[in-house]
């Protein structure tokens, strides 16, 4: 076992002032498990005893060209000398905005946030305004972030509580919404494109957005089945509903145009974060030009005291500079494509039925005798526990992905060839290990 004793002691004393020790949920791994860490550099991070851990969370998907990037900082370091908070249009902004114009193919036109959660807020309430209907769809296991709207049928969800397949029920990922926030969201398996025509012919005329990941950043990048997006954008086409594609783990990831441009589907409305400033708190919605336009001031809102934020403006433009020269997907795919075929091997070799899915920048492996995984459902087939156990032998080796299954790994510019190779032999070792402790499986 490595030596974390300060970083249990600093676990504890985080206990005292900050509930669970951590400033959101997503990072407790229970008592025992939970870490503090301390640095990160390129693609490692460190925790306060000082062991490093090769890092495919990557603060989950933002840091898209590792931790401290030189250029990155020294820009933001630029930009704050000069004021941290205008509180006016800058510059820069415009130029970012500019950037993400003419990277994302959907988006003529674009606002900012700070966060996921405001940036898909922002962007379902403008759907609203711009079509005067309340109905939302959304995906099951599908995540848009904290806020009460869409906080239903999510990968925090039991999927065993998500009624009949052909007649599911939306259900509150978390205690404190009010009933009213249910009666708005109609919630569906992923990639079953008969229940959604079926859905959208009875109530398509009452609902504002379909807003959807278009592959599932929150359940191990499982990918939408080949015309289903383009089944999305018919119906919202035919039916008045606006397309919302949540782009927030995609975004700048997968392509420098993100889903949008792989699946080539573009939707009305986009919303971005996470890669967009590499770590930096930084956060957009986009679209079309005549549905952005309806954020009349004084008739729809969208605003916020630090939007646009220089410190995230700063980093964006530096972080999309580099990330349009196109060189640094060229990489994550290789660094990716090696990783996710040397887990496939070690899995094969140690007897373990798995399915590794997703692009190679961020890609999700499931312990599963299911082929294929159609939706979030089919988590009660997955062997999670076991998983579980084979991510936190590999943390005490060196490597760190999340320890939840339905969360991917993450890859980084930073990734060299050996973070890859000692990645894997750790993995293969953690693989065994965890095989030869006997367990009961998962109860879903
Ligand atoms: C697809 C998606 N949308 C929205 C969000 C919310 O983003 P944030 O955590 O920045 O509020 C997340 C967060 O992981 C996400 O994965």
């Amino acid at each position: 076992m490595i030596d974390q004793r300060k970083t249990r002691e600093l676990y504890q004393r985080a206990t005292r002032v900050i509930p669970y020790g951590v400033s959101s949920n997503f990072r407790y791994w229970g008592d025992d498990k939970t870490l503090v860490m301390q640095r990160g550099q390129g693609s490692h991070i460190w925790d306060p005893d000082g062991n490093e851990y090769i890092d495919y969370r990557l603060g989950f998907g933002p840091v898209i060209l590792g931790h401290g990037h030189p250029q990155v900082v020294e820009r933001v370091a630029q930009a704050i000398r000069e004021g941290s908070s205008l509180a006016f249009t800058t510059p820069l902004e415009i130029q970012v905005a500019e950037r993400i114009v003419s990277m994302c193919p959907g988006v003529e036109m674009v606002r900012f946030a700070n966060s996921g959660t405001e940036a898909t807020l922002h962007a379902l309430r403008l759907a609203r305004a711009y079509t005067g209907r309340d109905l939302i769809i959304k995906f099951e296991g599908h995540y848009h972030g904290a806020h009460d709207s869409l906080l239903f049928s999510t990968a925090s969800a039991d999927p065993r509580q998500l009624g009949d397949h052909s007649n599911p029920t939306p259900l509150p990922s978390s205690r404190g919404i009010p009933r009213a926030v249910h009666e708005t969201v109609i919630s569906l398996p992923f990639n079953d494109p008969e229940l959604l025509e079926r859905t959208v012919r009875g109530q398509g005329h009452q609902v504002a957005a379909i807003i959807l990941e278009p592959l599932m950043g929150n359940f191990a990048s499982l990918e939408p089945t080949p015309g289903y997006l383009q089944l999305i954008r018919r119906l919202c086409d035919e039916h008045g509903m606006v397309m919302i594609m949540d782009e927030v783990k995609t975004g700048f990831r997968i392509a420098p145009g993100g889903a949008q441009e792989v699946y080539g589907v573009l939707p009305d409305l986009a919303t971005y974060a996470k890669a967009i400033a590499n770590g930096f708190p930084l956060a957009a919605f986009g679209g079309k030009r005549k549905i952005m336009q309806a954020l009349v001031p004084g008739q729809v809102t969208h605003v916020g005291t630090y939007n646009a934020n220089i410190t995230g403006i700063a980093a964006a433009d530096a972080t999309l500079a580099i990330l349009a020269e196109g060189k640094v997907y060229a990489t994550l795919r290789e660094r990716g494509e090696k990783l996710k075929q040397g887990i496939s091997e070690i899995l094969t070799e140690a007897d373990l039925p798995h399915q590794v899915l997703g692009p190679p920048a961020m890609f999700g492996v499931l312990l599963t005798e299911l082929d294929p995984v159609r939706d979030y459902r089919d988590y009660t087939h997955v062997n999670h526990q076991l998983y579980q156990r084979v991510v936190y032998g590999l943390i005490q080796r060196g490597a760190i992905p999340e320890p939840d299954c339905r969360e991917p790994w993450f890859l980084c510019a930073a990734h060299s060839q050996a973070d890859i190779d000692k990645t894997l032999n750790a993995l293969a070792d953690a693989v065994n290990e965890a095989k030869a402790i006997p367990h009961r499986k998962a109860a879903y």
